[in-house]
């Protein structure tokens, strides 16, 4: 046996459920239905609802004669209601072509409505002593940290590695503990926060334990790259310090902030200051680009450093323009990162 499984049975013999009601009696249909139920649900809630459905429905046989709205009523607070829509579908094809019962071979029992690989594996393996392997969250879990996976375990090529780790695993008895034993470690000790490794059987052998990575593993699914844009942004002073500020539009990002005058490059911030600056000054780069993120995307911010320039009075009266001394900028809204370019001037 490997010595994964070996160590797994020895802890679930003193630490393990052993008085979950779908282990007494253990039946293909009552683990079926456990594992249904359990499949979005934790154990808590389930229970008083497994209890009330195999007593108004002990069999396959009742399950497949009961009428549709009786099995939903069952159900009912669970949610996920497709699952009982499901599980009916599934007794009455059992009835139809398995001679009223769950098949106890893999293909076609994961061939039925609401039965997946998984599902399937902890059928045969529960109900049957099966050597089927399992894969649920809470397995997966184990597996990424015992052998140190960095990749997130949703994509394809992990899902392989992981099924082929927890075939490997499986022990030749007790196929039925083995099973439970690695749904209650993933329960109880191996949690996705704040594991309990000082409890767990197979800490020795743990690479996240071994590598403090317990709180990196599994690993999360990693976000596409934001899309970057790039602007300038002008920090026009004149020669009292007094810096030119604009209001921005009412949607978009930053709606009715005050903030710098922005333009796509100096070409631009050349034309847009002809009208509101005397000479044609050139600017400084103020510092390294400053990237924002938003919500959905990143903004690489240049900034350009026009100093001591003659001021034209605001054509219009512009309302969303203004000269505004650089020390009475705690007034009004800005930007945090408009804030922090502006601070640069003062270094
Ligand atoms: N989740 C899925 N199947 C389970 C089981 N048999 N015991 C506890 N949690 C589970």
């Amino acid at each position: 046996m490997s010595d994964f499984a070996e160590r797994l049975l020895v802890w679930f013999d003193g630490a393990g459920r052993h008085d979950l009601p779908w282990q007494h009696p253990r039946s293909p249909y009552r683990v079926w239905l456990a594992e249904i139920m359990l499949q979005q649900t934790q154990v808590r809630t389930v229970i008083p609802y497994y209890q009330r459905f195999t007593a108004a429905l002990p069999s396959l046989s009742a399950l497949a004669q009961a009428p549709l709205d009786q099995v939903l009523a069952l159900w009912s607070g669970l949610g996920y209601y497709s699952r009982a829509r499901n599980l009916h579908r599934t007794a009455g094809m059992c009835m139809d072509n398995h001679n009223g019962e769950l098949p106890c071979d893999f293909a076609a029992l994961s061939a039925l409505p609401g039965i997946g690989r998984s599902t399937a594996g902890a059928i045969l393996a529960q109900a049957h002593g099966l050597p089927f392997p399992i894969l649920d969250g809470n397995v997966r879990r184990v597996l990424c940290r015992l052998h140190g996976i960095d990749d997130w375990p949703g994509a394809a090529a992990t899902q392989q590695q992981l099924w082929g780790l927890a075939q490997s695993h499986l022990p030749d008895t007790r196929l039925a503990d083995y099973t439970q034993a690695q749904m209650d470690l993933g329960a109880s000790v191996c949690t996705r926060s704040t594991p309990r490794c000082d409890a767990c059987p197979l800490r020795d052998q743990c690479a996240a334990h071994r590598e403090q990575r317990t709180a990196q593993l599994p690993a999360r699914r990693s976000k596409p790259a934001l899309p970057q844009r790039e602007t300038h942004m002008l920090l026009v002073l004149d020669k009292q310090q007094r810096l030119l500020l604009t209001r921005r539009p009412p949607t978009g990002i930053w709606p009715s902030l005050w903030s710098l005058p922005q333009v796509r490059d100096t070409g631009e911030a050349d034309r847009w200051l002809a009208g509101i600056i005397k000479t044609g000054k050139s600017p400084q780069q103020l510092g390294e680009p400053l990237l924002h993120t938003f919500s959905h995307f990143r903004l690489q911010i240049t900034a350009l450093h026009y100093a001591m320039v003659q001021a034209k009075p605001i054509a219009g009266d512009n309302p969303d323009m203004q000269w505004r001394s650089l020390d009475a900028l705690d007034q009004i809204g800005l930007p945090a990162p408009v804030r922090r370019l502006i601070s640069r001037l003062a270094a």
